[in-house]
C-alpha cells in the first residue's frame, strides 16, 4: 500500500477533475475556453489602460472539432512568460493580492489549454508583441501534466505579427456548438453589457446543413457604447475581519515584520497603533513579539481579539453624551476619573463600569453605556479598489444590446462582507424588444393566437463583470430575485419561485475583491446575507421606478385608443348629421370641428407627459420647445417607442451606441397617428395595435424564457 502513495501533480488532478474548471461537456467546453481567454484580454487592456479591442474566431475544424482563437490589442506577455501563462497550472499575476479582476487563480488559459491538448492532440499557439518596436514572438506549446510545465514545441522570436501590442491565443478543441441559452453568443452579448468600453467581433463558425458545411455567418460586431475605462482598482490589504485562522497563521509565518504592532498596522487595512497594541493586549501578547514565533495557541486568541474588537472609550464627547443621555453627574465624574478610558472589548468596559456604578443602577444604565462610548467597529474596509461598471454605463450596454422601451439601473454604496468590500449594482429593462425575447412559447407549442402572450423575464447575472451561465438556481442574486422581492408590489406578474412573468431582464451585478463563488467553476455566487440585502434594496429602488413608467404608459395608451374610436366615428356622424339637416358645408365643417375638438379633450390625457413625480410636463397646447421633457432622473433611460411597439427615430451618436432607437427622458409615449377625417372611415371592429402584432419566437429568446420560469 505504502509503495503506491506518490504526490499528484496539480495538472493531472484538474484534468481528472475538469467539471471543477468549467469542462464538463464539449459545449460548455468552448464557452469555458473562450471565456478564460476574453476575460484575460479585459483584464489584461484594463491593466494596461488601453480600450480593449477583441476578436474572437470559432471556426469548425470536424463535427466535433473547434479551432478558436482570441485576439486582443493589450499589452502582450514578454517571451519569457508565455510559456508558465500558457502552460502551467496555477500561475498568475491575480492570485497574491486583494484587488478586484476576472482572474484570480490562474489557472483559467492553462486548463484551457490543457483541455484543448488532452482532447485532440494539438498544441496552443501564441503570437504576442509587447510594442510597436519590439519583435514579436510566436510559439506552439504544450504541457506536460505530470510536472506542470510548458513543453515549447516551435518558436520563432521575430515573428510577423498585423498588430503593434496584444495577444493571440489560438487553440483546438473537442466542443460543440450551439446556440441558445448559456452559448458563445449569450456570453459575448452580455459581456457587450457589463463592459460597454469594450469592443468585440464575433466571427462565429459556419454550420452544417445536411452534410454540408456552409458559408460563415457574417461577424457579429458589439461596438463599444462609451469610450472612457473603468476606474483603476486599487489594490487593498486584506481587513482584519476578513482572514481566517488559518490565513493569519500564513500571514503570521510570510511576514517581513519584526514585531506584531508592525505585522498588524502593515499587512492589514484599517489597523493604526494603537489599534494594534490593544488587540495585542486583549489577546495577552505582548507588543514586540515576533510574529514568526507565534504558535497556534497564540495566533488563536490573536484571532479573537480580532473579531471582537469592539472598541468602547470613554472620551470627552461620549462622556457628555452620557451625561445628555440620564447617566447621573457623579457616575460621568467617576468614569472620567477611571485610569484607563479605552476597552478593547464589551466585557473590559462593563467589568470597568461596575466598579463605579451603584449596582441597583447599573443594569437600568447598562444600554446607556455601552450605546454612548462604543466607536465602530474596525472601519470598514476602503472601497477605491472596487470599479463598479456605474449605472449610466448599464444603461448604455442594455439599450444596445436588449432595445427595451425602458431601463433603471442602480449602483448601491459599497459594502462589506466578511471583511471583504463589495457593490452590487442592479438594472431593469422591460419591454420594446424584449417583447419578443421574452416571450414564451404557448401550451399548443405554437406561437398561439389564443389568450394574451406569456412572458418570462430573464436574468442577467454577473460578477466582476463576467457573465454567469450556469447554476443559476444556486446563485444568490436568483435567490434574491424570487424569494426577497415581491414583484407584485410593482405592478408586475409574479410567479411563486420564478423570476416575474413580464418581458423584462434584471441584471445583477456583484463586484467584489473577492467574489464568494460556489465553487472553482465561478458559476454562481455564495448565500451571504449582505449581498442579498444588497442586491434586494437595488432591485426594490428599480421595481418602483418601472411600476411608474408603466403606470403612466398604460393610462397614455388606453387614452390614445378611447381616442381613435371617437375620431373614428366622427365622421358618419357628421354626414348623417348633415344628410337629415341639410347644413351647409360651412355648418357641417364647423361641427366636424367642434367634435373633434370635443374629443381630444375628453381624452387629454392621451396628450400628457409625466416626469417622475408624477407631475404633467408638456400639453398639447403648450409650444413645441417645451414638448422635450425632463429626464426624470439620470439613472432612467426611456426610449420612445411607436404605434407597434418598435423604437421610433435614428440616433446613432458618435460612440455608436444605439441605432434604430432614441433615447429619450420623456414619461409619456408617442400616439398613434390620428386618422385624416376626410376619409371614409375604417370598420370600427378593428382596433389600433396598441402593442405589438404577435411575432414568432426566436429561437434563442424561446430557450432563455423557459430558463427564466
Ligand atoms: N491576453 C493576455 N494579455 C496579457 N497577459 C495575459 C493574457 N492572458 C493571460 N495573461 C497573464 O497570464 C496570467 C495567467 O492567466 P490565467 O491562467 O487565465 O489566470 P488568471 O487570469 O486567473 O490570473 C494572468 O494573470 C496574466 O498575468
Ligand atoms: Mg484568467
Amino acid at each position: 500500500m505504502s509503495k503506491r502513495q506518490k504526490s499528484i501533480a496539480v495538472s493531472e488532478f484538474f484534468y481528472k477533475n475538469r467539471h471543477l474548471l468549467g469542462f464538463d461537456n464539449p459545449r460548455k467546453a468552448l464557452l469555458t475556453t473562450i471565456k478564460e481567454a476574453v476575460d484575460n484580454s479585459l483584464d489584461a487592456c484594463e491593466e494596461a489602460g488601453i480600450l480593449p479591442d477583441i476578436e474572437v474566431r470559432v471556426e469548425m475544424v470536424s463535427d466535433d472539432r473547434f479551432r478558436v482563437t482570441v485576439q486582443d490589442n493589450g499589452p502582450g506577455i514578454v517571451p519569457k512568460n508565455v510559456g508558465p501563462v500558457f502552460g502551467k497550472l496555477l500561475y498568475g499575476s491575480k492570485f497574491h493580492r486583494l484587488k478586484m479582476s476576472r482572474g484570480q487563480q490562474g489557472i483559467g488559459i492553462s486548463a484551457a489549454g490543457m483541455y484543448a491538448m488532452m482532447t485532440t492532440g494539438k498544441p496552443v499557439s501564441v503570437l504576442t508583441r509587447t510594442g510597436a518596436r519590439k519583435p514579436a514572438y510566436y510559439c506552439e506549446l504544450q504541457i506536460d501534466t505530470k510536472q506542470n510545465e510548458a513543453i515549447i514545441l516551435r518558436e520563432d522570436p521575430a515573428a510577423e505579427c498585423p498588430f503593434p501590442h496584444g495577444t493571440r491565443v489560438s487553440m483546438e478543441l473537442q466542443a460543440k456548438y450551439q446556440k441558445g441559452r448559456a452559448s458563445v453568443d449569450e456570453y459575448l452579448e452580455q459581456t457587450a453589457i457589463a463592459n460597454p468600453h469594450a469592443q468585440i467581433t464575433y466571427f462565429g463558425p459556419a454550420e452544417k446543413v445536411r452534410g454540408t458545411v456552409g458559408a460563415p455567418p457574417a461577424p457579429v460586431s458589439f461596438p463599444r457604447g462609451v469610450t472612457e475605462l473603468p476606474p483603476e482598482a486599487k489594490e487593498i490589504k486584506p481587513h482584519p475581519y476578513g482572514v481566517e485562522l488559518g490565513t493569519l497563521l500564513k500571514m503570521l509565518q510570510d511576514t517581513k515584520a519584526a514585531g506584531l504592532v508592525e505585522f498588524l498596522t502593515e499587512e492589514f487595512s484599517r489597523v493604526n497603533v494603537r489599534t494594534a497594541k490593544s488587540i495585542i493586549a486583549a489577546a495577552g501578547l505582548r507588543d514586540g513579539a515576533v510574529p514568526h514565533d507565534l504558535d497556534t495557541s497564540q495566533a488563536d486568541p490573536l484571532y479573537k481579539a480580532i473579531q471582537r474588537t469592539a472598541w468602547h472609550r470613554l472620551t470627552d464627547s461620549a462622556l457628555k453624551a452620557l451625561a445628555a443621555d440620564g447617566i447621573p453627574a457623579e457616575v460621568v465624574a467617576k468614569l472620567k476619573a477611571l485610569p484607563v478610558r479605552e476597552f478593547a472589548t464589551e466585557k473590559a468596559f462593563l467589568d470597568a463600569c461596575e466598579e463605579v456604578v451603584p449596582k441597583e443602577d447599573f443594569r437600568r444604565l447598562r444600554g446607556k453605556l455601552l450605546r454612548n462610548t462604543q466607536e465602530d467597529r474596525l472601519p470598514p474596509p476602503p472601497t477605491d479598489c472596487l470599479a463598479p461598471i456605474g449605472a449610466k454605463n448599464i444603461l448604455q450596454g442594455l439599450l444596445k444590446e436588449v432595445k427595451p422601451e425602458f431601463i433603471t439601473a442602480e449602483t448601491r454604496d459599497p459594502a462589506v462582507y466578511r471583511g471583504n468590500p463589495f457593490q452590487v449594482e442592479v438594472a431593469l429593462a422591460y419591454g420594446g424588444g424584449l417583447t419578443e425575447t421574452c416571450r414564451l412559447e404557448s401550451e399548443s407549442g405554437k406561437d398561439g393566437n389564443d389568450g394574451p402572450p406569456k412572458y418570462g423575464a430573464m436574468l442577467y447575472r454577473f460578477a466582476n463583470r463576467v457573465p454567469l451561465q450556469y447554476q443559476q438556481s444556486a446563485c444568490c442574486t436568483f435567490k434574491t430575485c424570487v424569494e426577497d422581492v415581491d414583484w407584485k408590489r410593482y405592478g408586475l406578474d409574479s410567479k411563486r419561485g420564478g423570476l416575474p412573468g413580464e418581458p423584462m431582464v434584471v441584471m445583477v451585478h456583484v463586484a467584489s475583491v473577492w467574489v464568494p463563488f460556489t465553487s472553482e467553476s465561478k458559476e454562481a455566487i455564495a448565500d451571504y446575507d449582505a449581498i442579498r440585502e444588497e442586491i434586494r434594496l437595488g432591485l426594490q429602488e428599480c421595481g418602483r421606478k418601472l411600476q411608474t413608467y408603466v403606470k403612466r404608459r398604460d393610462r397614455v395608451r388606453e387614452e390614445g385608443e378611447r381616442r381613435t374610436k371617437f375620431l373614428r366615428y366622427i365622421g358618419e356622424v357628421v354626414d348623417a348629421c348633415a344628410k337629415i339637416t341639410g347644413a351647409t358645408a360651412e355648418e357641417t365643417e364647423k361641427l366636424r370641428a367642434n367634435l373633434l375638438a370635443l374629443a381630444n379633450k375628453k381624452t387629454e390625457r392621451a396628450d400628457l407627459q409625466f416626469d417622475q413625480d408624477g407631475n404633467v410636463i408638456r400639453t398639447p397646447d403648450k409650444p413645441e420647445a417645451d414638448a422635450k421633457p425632463e429626464a426624470p432622473d439620470e439613472n432612467t433611460l426611456i426610449i420612445e417607442q411607436n404605434a407597434a411597439g418598435a423604437a421610433v427615430g435614428t440616433a446613432p451618436d458618435a460612440s455608436g451606441a444605439a441605432e434604430g432607437t432614441t433615447p429619450s427622458a420623456s414619461s409619456g409615449e408617442t400616439l398613434p397617428e390620428l386618422a385624416p377625417l376626410s376619409e371614409a372611415p375604417p370598420p370600427p371592429a378593428e382596433p389600433t395595435p396598441a402593442a405589438p402584432a404577435p411575432t414568432p419566437v426566436k429561437l434563442g429568446g424561446k430557450a432563455r424564457g423557459k430558463a427564466a420560469s
